[in-house]
């Protein structure tokens, strides 16, 4: 595809978005937010809350934003977890419907950023996730999202990434997430223990790994697929990214003993009921994400080696990425 193609980015302040607008590339992003400005944009911002009809944009300027979009990138989502279902509905699912319309409207593809957590929903899961996952709401959304898509009739591409760390040569990221709040959190010596499901994988993507993919099937005009942006059996496991944690916390002069880990299903609910709350907090949501992937097969499924060839992304050493996202979060974020 020669002709460079202009697209409206949802979700532009977000992690995912600030990282697209960081990665060149050979398309004209249009960054569209509910903020007036977005850095490293390098177009006006498109004022755009995906909860409201045509955006909350007026007729004119909604017809004349869809005459000029070639592609959308849907980013925006509600990410936080542990909400009720009828938060995320509005966002999640009625967002990604108006999405639809306005890429009907614009003629416009949709690459849509779903979560590989979706997974842990597959009709294959293992074992079923229960209720109660701080996830399962957030991971239902993003599902019901996927199935609009997939039932509009509109060219679209799915991206399931896993949990995003830093870039992967600085550890760059615009705001610090689960992955880094978490390891920051056991780096202070806080967990007496890790509540985990043996053998499951800590599969860490570096947010660059989806930007780069993105871009490089815009540009070439692939608009169909289902990529699943993991790292599968190629991810670390639980003892070595302990051991990443206790290694950095050591170069700051944090001498941590390793907390024992302990099996998940096994766990009397009362071991971590009876915790302190911000303890029982941080353990309840390893718990948890631990259970997705356990539900998704302990090893999360993946595209990465098609992904590799495809779109050229560089072949990235996971345990390294993560000790460089922690460094950078150690130096930035804290
Ligand atoms: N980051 C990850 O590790 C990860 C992993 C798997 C999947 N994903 C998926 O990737 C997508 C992007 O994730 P992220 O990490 O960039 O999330 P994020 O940092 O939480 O950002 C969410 C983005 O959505 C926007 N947004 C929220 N409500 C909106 C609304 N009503 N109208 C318009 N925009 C709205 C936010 O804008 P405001 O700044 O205005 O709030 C922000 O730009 C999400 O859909 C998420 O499900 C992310």
């Amino acid at each position: 595809m020669s002709a460079r193609r202009t697209v409206l980015l949802t979700g532009a302040t977000g992690v995912v978005g600030r990282s697209l607008l960081r990665e060149p590339g050979a398309v004209r992003l249009l960054p569209a937010a509910r903020a007036a400005t977005v850095p490293d944009a390098g177009e006006p911002v498109v004022r755009c809350d995906v909860t409201r009809e045509r955006f909350g944009l007026d007729a004119d300027a909604y017809a004349e934003l869809a005459a000029r979009v070639d592609v959308v990138i849907h980013s925006a989502g509600l990410t936080e977890w542990g909400l009720p279902a009828e938060r995320y509905a509005p966002v999640n699912v009625e967002g990604t419907r108006r999405v639809i319309e306005f890429a009907r409207e614009a003629g416009a593809p949709v690459h849509f950023m779903s979560t590989a957590f979706v997974a842990a929903l597959a009709d294959t899961a293992p074992v079923p996730l229960r209720a109660e996952n701080v996830c399962r709401n957030y991971i239902t959304s993003k599902y019901a999202a996927e199935e609009l898509l997939r039932s509009s009739g509109i060219p679209h591409a799915i991206y399931r990434p896993t949990n995003l760390i830093g870039d992967s040569v600085t550890g760059w990221t615009s705001h610090p997430q689960i992955v880094q709040q978490m390891s920051d959190w056991l780096g202070r010596g806080r967990a007496p223990f890790l509540p985990v499901h043996p053998g499951i994988r800590m599969d860490f993507v570096p947010q660059d790994l989806l930007s780069k993919a993105v871009l490089r099937a815009i540009e070439r005009g692939d608009d169909e697929g289902e990529w699943w942006v993991t790292l599968g059996p190629e991810a670390m496991d639980v003892e070595t990214c302990v051991g990443i944690v206790v290694k950095q916390a050591a170069e700051r002069g944090r001498h941590l003993t390793v907390p024992p880990l302990l099996d998940a299903d096994g766990l009397a609910p009362e071991t971590i009921a009876e915790q302190p709350p911000m303890t029982r907090s941080y353990l309840s949501v390893l718990r948890d994400v631990s259970e997705v992937t356990r539900c998704s097969g302990g090893v999360l499924p993946t595209s990465m080696p098609e992904l590799r060839d495809r779109y050229g992304l560089p072949a990235v050493d996971d345990t390294a990425a993560y000790a460089t996202t922690l460094a950078y979060a150690a130096r930035h974020l804290a």
